[in-house]
């Protein structure tokens, strides 16, 4: 299959390169730019992208072009600093700006190109240093008012440049440009849609598994759900699915989790309630960090439990995705890599005596969608929003008993029901739920005194979970909510919502 190499030079852009990339149907890989050339030249590029960076070439070690990239005779595009590193290894003059030029901007389109479409199109302006003058055999193809030279190309080498980024989405025509550079000038062919991701996953699922037999932990998550099901399609009874339900999952989860695996995918499934455990082991626990330990150490013991009773199995699915992948490879990215580990509670350990199968290694959240769908798996489940590991513990404050749980649990079906009516479970809102608070309030209702709990409505937005705002939810939908919660879920009398962002406050409350 084609491919296109896009070497990262540290820009907080970089994955979004590459999700363009992918969403004109070309498979791509980001590789750091001192990556070994082996490894980049392994997939057999069609032509390179060099991202852009918080460097200026000038400085003492900044990052440089690595020889083989220009040795290759394949099209370059270099955005940012890439245009940058490009001009400098290539004879150009880079002038360090007295000031960054951020935001947006117009730019003029000088010359017909095979790049950008002519007239004076939207872009988005990140950059310190510009070209001051293009390397020998480029021509300046567009301009704005801050950088006289905005994009440059040398159309014979097939090399070019942008001082823009066309990755972000308020570059309108950036989608435009990226594919015309794939597609045209790269000659990829659109060949990576979800029909060849399922074929090829598949046959590399064989190929690594021969006859062993494998076993896949299952949650209802929309990734160990497509994993499993890629896994199943691949290699078929050799896989047993293990599904642990800890009485602490949403509402109608464990019975949607059931269906999917017995009924649809006729896959084998082991199904353990274990929810009376998990209660038990629970009982007058009240410390956040200990709920998750808990339950935690719970789930791994009934987990191996139950893959010994699987039989012997020599491989483990994980629903491992592209991003964290490449965020554990970057090693400026490392530190962000660390905060989330925490969230690993309530997954495996990494001493489990299994070689991993990683079917979504290399797909980014969109495309595990879109292979989830293509697999015949349900638009709810999907779509489904992220779930912690350790379930509605961590949203029910205070101690976690089955009638609490409850609760909950009907408040938060009831924040989903009414976002879902009103559109607004896919769009803005990337995850919205109830949290009950150990908080009583006094409260009236008919001719009576009540004094019950409080439940907290979240929903925020957010790219990547590592920030996120509050959604401004309509106010109708917010009354609905509120009127439906207090009516219809018994022990709650008060509803509120929180308005606070992450970071300081993160997404979930404990
Ligand atoms: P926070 O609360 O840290 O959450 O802002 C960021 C994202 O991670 C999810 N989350 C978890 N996911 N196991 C998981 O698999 C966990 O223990 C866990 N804790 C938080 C959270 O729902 C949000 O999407």
């Amino acid at each position: 299959m084609d491919s296109i190499a896009i070497l990262d030079f540290g820009s907080q852009y970089s994955q979004l390169i590459a999700r363009r990339v992918r969403e004109a149907n070309v498979y791509c890989e980001l590789f750091p730019h001192h990556a070994a050339r082996q490894q980049v030249m392994a997939i057999h590029p069609k032509g390179f992208i060099l991202s852009g960076g918080p460097a200026s070439v000038y400085e003492p070690g900044a990052p440089q072009i690595p020889p083989y990239v220009l040795e290759s005779g394949l099209p370059v595009l270099g955005i940012c600093y890439g245009m940058q590193a490009l001009t400098h290894a290539l004879g150009g003059r880079v002038a360090p700006s007295v000031e960054r030029e951020y935001g947006a901007a117009e730019i003029e389109v000088l010359v017909d190109n095979p790049l950008l479409p002519p007239g004076r199109p939207r872009v988005w302006m990140s950059h310190g240093d510009r070209i001051e003058q293009p390397p020998p055999g480029f021509q300046p193809l567009a301009r704005s008012e801050n950088s006289p030279i905005a994009a440059m190309g040398d159309q014979r080498a097939r090399r070019y440049g942008l001082q823009f980024h066309p990755e972000v989405r308020h570059t309108p025509i950036g989608e435009e440009i990226l594919r015309a550079f794939v597609l045209e000038i790269c000659g990829a062919r659109p060949e990576w849609t979800p029909a060849s991701i399922i074929e090829e996953a598949i046959s590399r699922i064989r190929e690594q598994v021969g006859s062993e037999r494998v076993i896949a932990g299952v949650s209802g998550g929309v990734d160990s759900t497509v994993a499993a099901a890629l896994v199943h399609r691949a290699v078929g009874d050799q896989l047993t699915c293990i599904f642990v339900d800890t009485g602490l999952m949403r509402y109608h989860e464990p019975q949607m989790v059931v269906e999917t695996f017995e009924r649809l995918l006729q896959a084998r499934l082991i199904a353990v309630n274990a929810s009376e455990t998990f209660f038990e082991a629970l009982q007058g626990v009240r410390e956040p960090e200990a709920k998750r330990r808990i339950i935690g150490e719970k789930f791994i013991r009934i987990f191996e439990e139950q893959a010994r009773r699987a039989g012997e199995a020599r491989f483990l699915v994980q629903g491992t995705i592209y991003p964290d992948v490449v965020e554990s490879s970057a090693p400026d990215r490392r530190v962000a890599a660390r905060i989330k580990t925490h969230h690993n509670v309530g997954g495996l350990p990494e001493d489990l005596q299994f070689d991993l199968v990683e079917p979504l290694r290399y797909l980014f959240k969109d495309e595990v969608r879109k292979v989830g769908l293509a697999l015949g798996l349900p638009e709810s489940l999907v779509w489904r929003q992220p779930f912690p590991g350790p379930g509605l513990a961590v949203r029910c404050l205070g101690e976690v008993s089955l009638e609490r749980v409850q609760r909950l649990r009907m408040a938060d079906k009831i924040v989903t029901e009414e976002l879902a009516a009103a559109g607004l479970l896919r769009g803005e809102t990337a995850q919205a739920f109830a949290v009950l608070l150990p908080v009583r309030s006094v409260g009236v209702m008919g001719d009576q005194r009540t004094y019950a709990e409080t439940v907290a409505v979240r929903a925020v937005s957010t790219e990547d979970f590592m920030t996120a705002d509050w959604s401004r939810l309509p106010y109708g939908v917010l009354a609905r909510i509120s009127s439906r919660i207090v009516n219809e879920v018994e022990g709650v009398n008060r509803v509120v919502y929180d308005i606070t962002s992450k970071p300081p406050a993160t997404i979930e409350w404990e």
